[in-house]
């Protein structure tokens, strides 16, 4: 049984139509990047997908309940950390934790061991006392998200968890939710636009863009198609003449797709998959030039140019 299945998604706010006829499948146990531009439709999604509101039309299936016609069936089986800050009762950090872990039926001592355990893994405790008017913005985040987590939810939606969190802090609600998740066996769906959030924990991506799923795909996958060419630099002592080159063009063909001379670097553009063979051929010529190669360096296309290229051609 898949955790999420969505089928054909409307959802028409007045004149704005913010999702038109999404569908996709989240396995249990998937961690997926749900990703698109500003006003692409994520939150909106989200937001049906845990009964808060109604699609205009569509099927939403979660945890093999049908969301739409018994809202509250699955409830206590979901996390979710909304977009921006959520608004606090005036309660100290403790306190807020464990009342979670009542809400969502943990016996008073388990939810504050849980609350217990929360705060000590984030190095929480010294602010344990404090209410959210004390705390940095970054902070009352942090608190929101560790919040979600205290009831073990079988699936945890994360809308932009790490906004405003400094890159340690990001870093350790990423890799915890990874592995307490693991654990589980839990359902992640993150929506953000922090490409290191995305390589660090999901491995598929679907993108979203003006209501309409654009791409639905691993994210190595999806480096491949939107993020463009691998670039190979090379150095040697002193600038290659032109004949190096044109050899070095000449014997790896069609693979090389640009190749330039900066000084006494050359720079080519290849595919993934070329890029073995042409650094061969370079290392080759260069050998029977008696041309030291310096310095080698291979660089892949990173999420956040595949990104920027599939939002502007989306
Ligand atoms: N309650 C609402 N009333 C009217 N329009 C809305 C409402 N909620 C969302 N929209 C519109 O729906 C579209 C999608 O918004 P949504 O919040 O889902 O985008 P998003 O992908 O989450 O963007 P962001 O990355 O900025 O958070 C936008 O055009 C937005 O203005
Ligand atoms: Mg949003």
């Amino acid at each position: 049984m898949d955790a999420v299945v969505v089928e054909n998604l409307v959802k028409v706010f007045g004149e704005i139509v913010a999702l038109k006829g999404v569908s996709f499948r989240i396995g249990k146990g998937e961690y997926v990047g749900y990703l698109g531009p500003n006003g692409a439709g994520k939150t909106t999604t989200i937001r049906i997908l845990l009964g808060l509101i109604k699609p205009t039309s569509g099927r939403v299936e979660i945890l093999g309940h049908d969301i739409l016609k018994d809202p509250r069936s699955v409830k206590g089986r979901l996390g979710y950390v909304r977009q921006g800050l959520s608004l606090e009762l005036g309660l100290t950090v403790e306190q807020s934790l464990e009342l979670y872990g009542y809400l969502w039926g943990l016996s008073r001592a388990e939810a504050r061991r849980r609350t217990r355990e929360l705060l000590e893994v984030f190095g929480l405790e010294n602010i344990r006392k404090l209410y959210p008017s004390q705390l940095s913005i970054g902070m009352r985040r942090l608190v929101q998200v560790i919040r979600e987590l205290i009831h073990d939810p079988e699936i945890l939606f994360l809308d932009e968890p790490t906004t405003g969190l400094d890159p340690v802090a990001r870093r350790r609600v990423i890799d915890y939710i990874a592995e307490w998740g693991r654990e589980r066996d839990a359902t992640i769906l993150l929506s953000t636009h922090i490409p290191q959030d995305i390589e660090r924990l999901c491995n598929r991506i679907i993108l979203i863009h003006r209501g309409v799923i654009r791409a639905d795909m691993s994210v190595d996958e999806f480096k491949r198609t939107f993020g463009g060419l691998t670039k190979i630099t090379v150095k040697f002592p002193k600038k290659p003449d032109p004949g190096f080159t044109e050899r070095i063009s000449r014997e790896a063909g069609e693979a090389i797709r640009a190749l330039r001379v900066l000084g006494a670097c050359i720079e080519v553009y290849a595919r993934r998959g070329d890029v073995a063979r042409i650094v061969e051929s370079i290392a080759v010529e260069a050998r029977r030039e008696g041309l030291e190669l310096i310095d080698l360096r291979i660089e892949e296309p990173t999420l956040e140019d595949a990104l920027i290229k599939a939002y502007l051609e989306a």
